[in-house]
């Protein structure tokens, strides 16, 4: 069974004007898309073709000879998971238990946005920021290329993209710009405390 390009959550446009059609087109139809047949390409014919997506990231994690398969299935769970932290008319202000504990890590949820985007900022190159749950405390992490909390003790609640194809043709180069636009319209803070309640158990 080859690994799937699962559908997005929403219409190519229904993110504008925040994130537009165009990006999506590319950064889903193209960049996603390419993972996923690259993915397909590499497993064929391996034992990993008939494994879950993620037993062959947990497996392929930190192999030297397994490099390629592993960014490729890293890339299409990552971005899976991207697309589910951004809903149509998204944005405002967290709810529930995650409100509260944001609110107890760092303030407000203003601190916690201006927080997120020094880590996207301190992000060197291509990779991801994450909002986890660890060890009993919400964090901030990165990730560096196509490195993913799925393996490790963190469960991840939302992440934010921030390889340039993500943002360029909507933001150029300003990717602080960009994950502030993320935080004003685009998160689902409602799927992040969905996953902050099955994490925290
Ligand atoms: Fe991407």
């Amino acid at each position: 069974m080859a690994f799937e390009l699962l559908p997005l959550p929403y219409a190519e446009d229904a993110l504008e004007p925040a994130y537009s059609a165009r990006t999506i087109s590319f950064h889903y139809g193209k960049h996603h898309k390419t993972y996923v047949d690259k993915l397909n390409e590499l497993a064929a014919g391996t034992e990993l073709a008939d494994l879950s997506l993620d037993d062959v990231i947990r497996k392929t994690a930190g192999q030297a000879d397994k490099t390629a398969i592993f960014n490729n299935a890293a890339q299409v769970w990552n971005h899976t998971f991207f697309w589910n932290s951004m809903k149509p008319a998204g944005g405002g202000a967290p709810e529930g238990e995650l409100a509260i504990k944001i609110n107890e890590t760092w303030g407000d949820v203003t601190k916690f946005v201006e927080a997120f985007k020094t880590a996207a900022l301190g992000r060197f190159g291509s990779g991801w920021v994450w909002l986890v749950w660890e060890g009993g405390k919400l964090k901030i992490t990165s990730t560096l290329n196509a490195e993913t909390p799925l393996v490790g003790a963190a469960k991840p609640l939302l992440t934010v993209d921030v390889w340039e194809h993500a943002y360029y043709l909507d933001y150029q180069n300003l990717r602080p710009a960009y994950v502030q636009a993320f935080f004003d319209s685009l998160v689902s803070w409602d799927e992040a405390l969905t996953r902050f309640l099955a994490s925290k158990g």
